[in-house]
């Protein structure tokens, strides 16, 4: 099976190509990745080149991503701009990216007739209540309240548009948080474990009751090929783990495992249109048999914990380039 894989050299694409590769002795993998800043490429050292391939180039170079497509049985798409504070300095990255790009990929995917898996996020529903017992389904409508979850949510409605018109043969999942090796240090629980392991205390945005629904990365791809493999055609699939817990919660852990009190942490300036609380029922992949192995939260912190301490010429010039860019719009308030 051939698959081309978009953003494979980011945090959950990395981490798709190495468990593909190692669980799938017929599969071979071709990444297209435009190595943004969110890339590492220590994320895909060590693969065998008999079956792997990167290739630098940006989603939205039509005539190569049509090659490439038409060479392909399956097309996983990861590629994104991420991370929502950049959103709010410079959306036009992600419309260019997270839209543009999207809509390459489906018009190559439809003209050859080549299976297609759209990776999106939980943020598209925008947020819940911090005490409403609801959580997001996929008939939730979608609400974004950042550029980037208004660019994600543009680029499903677009997948969906060419499965309608055009008979692609896609489906899409939303995820909740992921956390795990290999994930940026501007992220919220990498930037936590980074700062720790430099000595420093932990900046939690506002009063930090802001809710998140943590899924280990490892999870979520396996999900991932549930679906590829079990899923209808045309559907959209939530992925979750019932990982509920406030950033002061995990801040308190992360404390905790570092052998510090669980408050000893400052707070900064919120971000603008915080997100309250994100909650996935995801049975409609559990329907699909798909269950996730990191019920225990804690376990999965220690074992990241545990990567990042041992691979720390992996973070170090990164975390530096994030802080600077953070330092510019945080201001510690308590
Ligand atoms: N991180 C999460 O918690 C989370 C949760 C749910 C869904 N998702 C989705 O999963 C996907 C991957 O997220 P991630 O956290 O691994 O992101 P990431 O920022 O770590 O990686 C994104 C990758 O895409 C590449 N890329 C960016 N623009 C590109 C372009 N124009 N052309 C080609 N490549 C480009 C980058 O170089 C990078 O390697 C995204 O679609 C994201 O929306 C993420």
């Amino acid at each position: 099976m051939r698959i081309l894989v978009t953003g494979g050299a980011g945090f959950i694409g990395s981490n798709f190509v190495r468990r593909t590769l190692d669980s799938r002795p017929d599969a071979s993998v071709t990444v297209l990745d435009a190595m943004t800043y969110a890339a590492n490429p220590a994320n895909l050292t060590g693969l065998d080149p008999a079956r792997f391939a990167l290739l630098k180039e940006d989603i939205r170079a039509a005539d190569l991503v049509d090659e490439l497509v038409a060479e392909s049985d399956l097309v996983v798409h990861f590629a994104a701009e991420s991370h929502n504070d950049n959103s709010l300095r410079d959306p036009f990255a992600f419309v260019r990216t997270n839209v543009e790009g999207t809509v390459t990929l489906v018009e190559a995917a439809a003209r050859h007739g080549v299976r297609f898996h759209h990776i999106s996020t939980d943020e598209v529903f925008g947020d819940l209540d911090l005490d409403d017992p609801a959580r997001f389904t996929p008939e939730t409508p979608y609400s974004p309240s950042s550029p980037y979850s208004a660019s994600k949510a543009a680029s499903d409605h677009f997948v969906r548009a060419y499965v309608r018109s055009a008979g692609l043969e896609a489906t899409i999942s939303n995820c909740s948080n992921n956390y795990g090796p290999r994930q940026h240090p501007e992220k919220f629980i990498p930037r936590q474990i980074t700062t720790l392991l430099e000595g420093g205390t932990p900046r939690l945005y506002g009063a930090g009751d802001n809710v998140r629904d943590w899924i280990h990365v490892d999870d979520h791809n396996d999900a991932v090929w549930t679906i590829i493999e079990r899923g209808e055609i045309g559907r959209t699939y939530l992925i979750g783990a019932d990982g509920e817990r406030s950033n002061r919660a995990v801040v308190g852990d992360l404390l905790e495992i570092f052998g510090r009190g669980r408050d000893d942490f400052v707070h900064v300036t919120d971000r603008p249109g915080h997100d309250r609380r994100y909650a996935i029922d995801a049975s409609s992949t559990l329907a699909l048999g798909w269950e996730p192995r990191y019920t225990d939260f804690r376990s999965g912190l220690e074992q990241t914990v545990g990567w990042y301490r041992a691979n720390p010429g992996w973070w170090r010039e990164t975390r530096a380039s994030a802080e600077e860019k953070y330092a510019i719009t945080e201001e510690v308030i308590g």
